[in-house]
């Protein structure tokens, strides 16, 4: 464990045997590769009454609840996102179901594929292949090809793409195709100024650095919300660590209350995802949230979202956070891309 150490390529690619930083750092032309590959699908605009479910697990999920934050009020039907093996039993064949899985092997989103096959819904498939691949091309269901040779939680900015306009193409909400391509420049823009290459006074190695040896605590609403559990789950899986994340304004009336012991067990983190939309009352709410819990000793963070558009603030802290959670994995001498034990737990599920 080391807090001292330079943030520096050399360091990362050390411990980074696969080279995530670069998947990370790459983002702004993924985003556009995703609209490309959406568009190169030739997927047929839609009318889905019944709104937009978007299946899948772990990182081929988090794409789908960006998306609905990216779009907030420009969703004019409902989009809900499912993690697990059912539909919610209002799905009919008015209903897209979009079938989200980077590996195609994953079984919780087999079974909603298969689920949404028997309810009649208009099935939409994204993937690199396996099992996933294979059904949808035997029953012409439309699949949406992903690169392959990325950890799937590296392909955010293809869930989020991939999410956000099939949610444009079954009316479920605005097409966002510019605002996700004027986003890219400006993602790219961030990449200059929180990379490896800037100083180790940069926001996102600062962060690394002050989140090193505790157990952060992600708050997030509106838009930051699902952002914030970004970060939770890319921290769990980059940097090995317990991370946990919850909602504001909910947390002020029940996790607010256990920061009074938190000094008794460990040492913690609060960290606050902001963004200029947020209702004003929670951000009042941040700061006095904030000084409460900062009298238990608790360190805080408030991190503001950057850009005009929401796509824009939504993909700026998305990328922050991915490397704030590989850098974390560095000062951890812990290699990001393994994640042994999730891989373990499938092979024993795989045995029956
Ligand atoms: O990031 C990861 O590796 C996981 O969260 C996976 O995304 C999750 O296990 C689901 O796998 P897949 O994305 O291949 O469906």
């Amino acid at each position: 464990m080391s807090t001292t150490l330079e943030l520096t390529r050399d360091a990362i690619a050390a411990v980074d045997t696969a080279g995530q930083l670069q998947d990370v750092l790459s983002m702004p032309d993924q985003l556009r590769d995703a609209l490309w590959r959406v568009e190169s699908a030739g997927l047929e605009r839609h009318d889905a009454p019944g709104g937009l479910v978007v299946a899948g697990m772990g990182g081929s999920a988090i794409g789908g609840a960006l998306a609905r934050a990216a779009l907030g009020d420009r969703a004019s039907r409902a989009i809900m996102i499912t993690r697990g093996y059912a539909l919610p039993a209002w799905t009919t064949p008015d209903t897209t179901v979009l079938c989200a899985s980077y590996s195609g092997n994953t079984e919780e989103t087999l079974a909603a594929y298969e689920a949404a096959g028997a309810l009649g819904a208009r099935r939409i498939v994204s993937t690199t292949g396996g099992k996933l691949a294979e059904a949808a091309r035997a029953e012409q269901v439309p699949v949406i090809p992903l690169p392959g040779g990325f950890q799937p939680r590296a392909a955010v900015a293809y869930s989020l793409v991939v999410a956000l306009e099939v949610a444009g193409l079954c009316g479920a909400g605005e097409r966002l195709h510019a605002e996700v391509d004027v986003a890219a420049a400006h993602a790219e823009r961030l990449v200059e100024e929180w990379s490896p290459d800037s100083g180790e006074e940069s926001l996102a190695k600062e962060l690394a650095r002050g989140l090193h040896g505790t157990v952060p605590q992600l708050s997030g609403a509106g838009l930051t919300a699902p952002i914030a559990y970004r970060w939770k789950t890319q921290i769990n899986e980059n940097a090995k660590i317990p991370a946990f994340a919850c909602d504001l304004p909910e947390l002020d009336h029940n996790e607010i209350a256990g920061w009074e012991g938190a000094s008794e067990l460990g040492r913690f983190t609060a960290v606050f995802l902001d963004d200029s939309d947020l209702h004003p009352r929670i951000r009042q709410r941040i700061e006095l949230t904030r000084g409460l819990i900062a009298s238990q000793g608790a360190t805080t963070y408030r991190v503001d979202s950057v850009g005009e558009t929401r796509t824009e603030r939504l993909i700026s802290l998305v990328l922050l956070g991915d490397l704030v959670s590989l850098y974390l994995a560095v000062l951890r001498s812990v290699d990001p891309s393994p994640v042994d034990v999730i891989d373990r737990l499938k092979r024993a599920l795989a045995q029956g």
